[in-house]
């Protein structure tokens, strides 16, 4: 600043003062914060849009040598200059900050997913209300997703929302809940398979194993590398997702299967969506290895950052209001606060019963009998044309 000459500083200084104006605070918070935190090498704010009355968009140029990685994560400082949800996100050299001002709701109902809107998607579900609108997300991409906070902040309801946009909307799909609580999931008994004593846990991870394994053996015969493209070749291969509500009360001996699952389901279709309150490496020994597997994942309220970071790698599920359903979402860079939609299980029962669907794959696998799992390989017509999901 001393070595700047004099013209220099008044340009700053009118700078200064047009940014302060009235009716630009966010625009303020924004660039103080640059200043704050950038001598030299200063982001650069090259257009200011107002999307509306509370949301606002920046476009930014980084300077060379300052990375995105590295700017992304300044996230919550520009959230507590601006008092809002920021998203950093990058559209090729060009970066867009979204600011929204106003705060999320403590409550957005479920009704706010239109499916129909995803058809591109195989299996799509809403991750919740962000500062850009509703994030939906395509469970088949991540491929497992894990949900972790506190008592009573909503993970079983993301659990709901999720079992139940997938039952909804792909009936076809294979659901399988593990519920130790046993009465969380007893009303989608019949339209998923609902276990409820651990003791069988093993022998259904152990059946979901040979699925897999005899569903490895029909894509290499159809010389496809993964599900998407035998679909694409219009075979019919359901979807399998398991629902484990509360990992931390599985049994110690079916690890092995769990891990199996997770390194290769995904290339068969199978998907795994866990929720615990503490993912504590106590609690499972390779809990480290099998975390990278989840790529997608969600913090509710947690008591600290330590149980923030475990989940999330980052500490900003500590930080969030005590509001039940409040969120933390992270998919690689992606990381942004959510507010889950809520789904009443009588509700969901309710759109389950009103919907006139013929559930043809309920249980593949029957927990007390011999194997007899896949339904028979079929080749159907080609005139559907070439959709994307799975053929009904
Ligand atoms: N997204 C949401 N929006 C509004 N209210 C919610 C939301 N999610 C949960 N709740 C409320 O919080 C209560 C507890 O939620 P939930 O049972 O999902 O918590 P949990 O994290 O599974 O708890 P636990 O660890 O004890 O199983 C729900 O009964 C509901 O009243
Ligand atoms: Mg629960």
């Amino acid at each position: 600043m001393e070595n700047q000459n004099p013209i220099e500083e008044i340009r700053e200084g009118l700078k200064y003062l047009w940014i302060h104006r009235n009716g630009n605070e966010v625009h303020a918070a924004v660039a103080d914060t640059i200043e704050a935190k950038y001598l030299k090498l200063k982001p650069l704010i090259v257009k200011k849009i107002k999307l509306a009355d509370n949301a606002f968009r920046f476009l930014i140029n980084l300077p060379a040598g300052l990375g995105y990685a590295e700017f992304k994560k300044l996230e919550p400082l520009f959230a507590d200059a601006t008092g809002g949800s920021v998203d950093i996100s990058k559209h090729g050299k060009t970066i867009t900050m979204d600011v929204m001002t106003e705060e999320l709701k403590a409550s957005y109902p479920y009704s706010l997913f239109d499916a129909g809107q995803y058809g591109g998607m195989y299996l799509p579900f809403p991750v919740g209300m962000s500062a850009k609108g509703l994030i939906v997300r395509d469970l088949t991409e991540y491929p497992h997703f894990f949900l972790g906070g506190e008592t009573n902040y909503g993970k079983s309801n993301g659990l709901h929302v999720i079992a139940n946009s997938i039952l909804l909307h792909r009936p076809e799909t294979f659901v399988a809940i593990v519920d130790p609580k046993s009465t969380e999931f007893s009303y989608l008994d019949g339209r998923a398979l609902v276990v409820d004593e651990m003791n069988k846990v093993g022998v259904l991870l152990m059946k979901l194993n040979q699925v897999m394994d005899e569903r490895k053996k029909i894509l290499k015969a159809a010389h496809c590398v993964k599900i998407q493209k035998y679909l694409e070749k219009s075979y019919e291969m359901p979807f399998i997702v398991l629902i484990i509500d509360e990992w931390a009360d599985l049994p110690d001996d079916v690890q092995e299967h769990l891990w199996r699952l997770l390194r290769m389901g995904r290339f068969v279709g199978i998907h795994i969506v866990a929720a615990t309150q503490r993912p504590s490496s106590k609690t499972f020994e390779k809990f480290g290895d099998m975390k990278a597997m989840f790529y997608g994942r969600m913090s509710f309220v947690v008591a600290d950052e330590l149980n923030s970071r475990m989940i999330l790698d980052n500490d900003r599920a500590a930080h969030l209001p005590a509001i039940k359903g409040r969120a933390i979402y992270k998919c690689g860079l992606e990381c942004l606060e959510v507010q889950m939609l809520y789904l009443d299980p009588e509700e969901a029962e309710k759109m389950l019963n009103s919907q006139n669907i013929a559930y043809k794959v309920v249980n593949h696998i029957e927990l007390d009998e011999s194997p007899k799992m896949l339904p028979p390989r079929q080749r159907f017509a080609l005139s559907a044309g070439k959709g994307r999901g799975p053929k009904h």
